[in-house]
């Protein structure tokens, strides 16, 4: 991998008919005006921000987007995992419709992907639809998040459950905003870029693994391939099954058992990277007990978690009943069926299947999760 300051612009197309988009990677890119132009015209521009993003760059933002707007609005919402609420949605409505924003107004998420779903669903919803771009500040919405176009808030009761499939006009992910992030974020966003290996490319894998003190230490050319390669795995999956009607699930490895611990230990206990990282590790066992996958796979994907700063022993989420509440938990899921909990495995290295398992199974894999 070069050592180099000076990585040049990298583009991913996502190809989805008349919804197709672009994604830019590089550097610098949230101050260039030049990442901005040829969007849908437009007199209006609203940048949606939280407070610890805002503060570092909504002003450069806005100086960007500049000379393509007449008006470039800003709402500011409270940061966290706990706000991806419809009080901080009727703030994005509030703030467009105090502006007197059109229908043609271009909505920017400028933040994470809790801004990013969140600026999503708005932009689907507001006049029953308007422009939105993406400009991800973190490594997970820079690798998936922002790319895909699945928009959402959470319900007390269950994780993402009211959204829409939304896709933005483009996605700008400058890899400089990624200086700032902390360390807990950065570690959270390598755990959706491992799921890509052992999903859809076991050379990824190995690269990840080769690279993994290199993106730890955030150097700019290991993250613009993480970031690059994740995107194009992402955009093959979108590209075939924009809605979900089969092969995107397996984006979701990880992800059952991640959301039964994000929801179980409260929304914000543990970042939703952290919970998915554990959430690979608890999936890839799962497939070992199934027969698909053998312990070594499952020690090497535990080591490189471990490797990316990311818990790998599960919390007990109820010491009366732990493997109950998991799976009460896990039913909610969105691939759940009939009550049936749908799983992410991994059928042979590179390869996912998406199945359901005894609960008997899952349970021993809960349990020795939670002390392994
Ligand atoms: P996040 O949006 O909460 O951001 C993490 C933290 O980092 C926040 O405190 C944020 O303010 C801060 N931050 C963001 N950029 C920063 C920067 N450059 N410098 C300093 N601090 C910065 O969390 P996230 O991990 O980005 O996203 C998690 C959310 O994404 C979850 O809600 C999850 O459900 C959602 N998600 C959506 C999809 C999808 O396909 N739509 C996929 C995966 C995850
Ligand atoms: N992050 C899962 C998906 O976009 O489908």
């Amino acid at each position: 991998m070069p050592k180099t300051s000076h990585l040049s612009i990298e583009h991913v197309d996502i190809a989805l008919g008349d919804r197709s988009y672009r994604i830019a990677i590089g550097r610098g890119l949230l101050d260039a005006a030049d990442s901005f132009a040829g969007l849908p015209a437009a007199s209006t521009a609203l940048i949606v921000s939280n407070t610890t993003v805002a503060p570092l760059y909504l002003a450069r933002l806005c100086a960007a987007l500049a000379p393509h707007y007449r008006q470039v609005h800003s709402v500011v919402l409270p940061d966290g995992e706990a706000f991806k609420t419809w009080e901080s949605l009727n703030l994005i409505f509030d703030a467009l419709l105090a502006k007197a924003c059109d229908r043609k107004t271009v909505l920017f998420a400028l933040g994470g992907g809790v801004v990013g779903d969140m600026t999503g669903f708005a932009a689907a919803s507001y006049m029953r639809g308007v422009p939105f771009v993406q400009v991800p500040t973190t490594v997970l919405a820079q690798v998936d998040s922002s790319v895909g176009g699945k928009t959402a808030i959470n319900h007390p009761l269950g994780k993402n459950m009211i959204g829409a499939f939304y896709q933005p006009q483009r996605v700008v992910c400058d890899l400089d905003a990624l200086k700032t992030l902390p360390p807990r974020e950065l570690s959270a966003g390598l755990a959706e870029v491992i799921k890509y290996g052992p999903i859809a490319d076991m050379a990824f894998l190995d690269w990840i693994e080769t690279n993994i003190d290199a993106l730890m230490a955030r150097e700019p050319a290991a993250l613009a391939h993480a970031v690059r390669r994740s995107c194009e795995i992402k955009a093959d999956v979108v590209g075939q099954d924009e809605r979900e009607s089969g092969l995107r699930a397996i984006l979701n490895f990880g992800h059952t058992f991640g959301h039964a611990i994000e929801a179980g230990m409260g929304y914000g206990a543990w970042l939703h990277g952290e919970a998915v990282g554990c959430g690979l590790v608890m999936a890839a066992r799962l497939s070992q007990r199934l027969g698909l996958v053998d312990e070594a796979f499952v020690e090497r994907l535990r080591r490189l978690v471990l490797r990316a700063g990311l818990p790998v022993v599960a919390p007990v989420l109820d010491a009366a009943d732990n493997a109950g509440r998991y799976l009460a938990l896990m039913r909610v899921d969105k691939k759940s069926e009939a009550g049936e909990i749908k799983f992410v495995l991994i059928d042979g290295p590179g390869r996912a299947v998406v199945r359901g398992a005894p609960d008997a199974l899952v349970a021993e894999v809960i349990a020795e999760s939670c002390r392994a």
